[in-house]
């Protein structure tokens, strides 16, 4: 399932943090390719260790900890330290399916990448081109958020950047590992916990709603992995 996260900043924060990232040292994105996809990826990125990047990076994971949608959905156990990449002059990454695992190399963590998160950081009037394509159950869905929002989409999916022909595309983008590592049971998980919600705000029945919660839980006990 693809999940758009509304304004996990808000745009000016992203236009600062945009700013602070246009005059960074980026390098060649192939840098953290597999060899396989090296020559579909054309783009910079900063380098993983650069203090720019750890600084953003936690904002970023800071940010989402605290976000009741982007917990719900993603069920998050690890993130990712976000990476940061930039697309201009034509620019793009063709078709590919990210590596299923990632070593954080400061902690030696492996991270299993069952989300794919793209945070945008630019605003969509000031570039041509750079739309996510990911491959979804139905096709290929597009999405070019407006600076701030986030696109949450399962790591089993083949995706696309699409060429950058005018201006700068900045972005974050990072990996989550999840309590729940199918992506049809987190969908089913969701599901069940907005009815919940939605339930409690409407002033449905408390007994009943007391154990839809409990099979809530019932059903992410028996498929968390730990
Ligand atoms: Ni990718």
């Amino acid at each position: 399932m693809l999940i758009e996260i509304p304004e996990v900043f808000t745009a000016a924060e992203a236009a600062g943090m945009a700013r602070r990232l246009d005059a960074a040292p980026w390098v060649d994105g192939k840098a953290t390719a597999g060899a396989q996809s090296a020559p579909d990826k054309r783009n910079r990125q900063l380098p993983e260790d650069h203090p720019l990047a750890r600084e953003l990076g936690e904002r970023i994971v800071e940010r989402l900890t605290h976000n009741a949608v982007f917990v719900a959905a993603g069920l998050p156990k690890t993130i990712f330290p976000p990476l940061f990449n930039r697309y201009e002059g034509g620019e793009a990454f063709d078709y590919h399916i990210d590596n299923a695992v990632r070593i954080v190399r400061s902690r030696g963590q492996r991270v299993r990448t069952d989300l794919s998160a793209t945070l945008f950081l630019s605003e969509p009037d000031t570039y041509d081109g750079g739309e996510l394509v990911v491959e979804d159950t139905y096709g290929p869905r597009s999405a070019k958020l407006a600076a701030g929002h986030l696109l949450l989409y399962p790591g089993t999916s083949m995706h696309k950047v699409n060429p950058v022909t005018r201006g700068v595309r900045l972005a974050s983008f990072f990996w989550i590992e999840s309590l729940v590592r199918e992506d049809s049971q987190r969908t089913l998980l969701l599901d069940m916990d907005v009815a919940i919600q939605q339930l409690t705000q409407t002033g449905a029945d408390r007994r009943s709603l007391i154990r839809l919660t409990g099979v809530y839980h019932n059903l992410l006990r028996r498929w968390a992995d730990m």
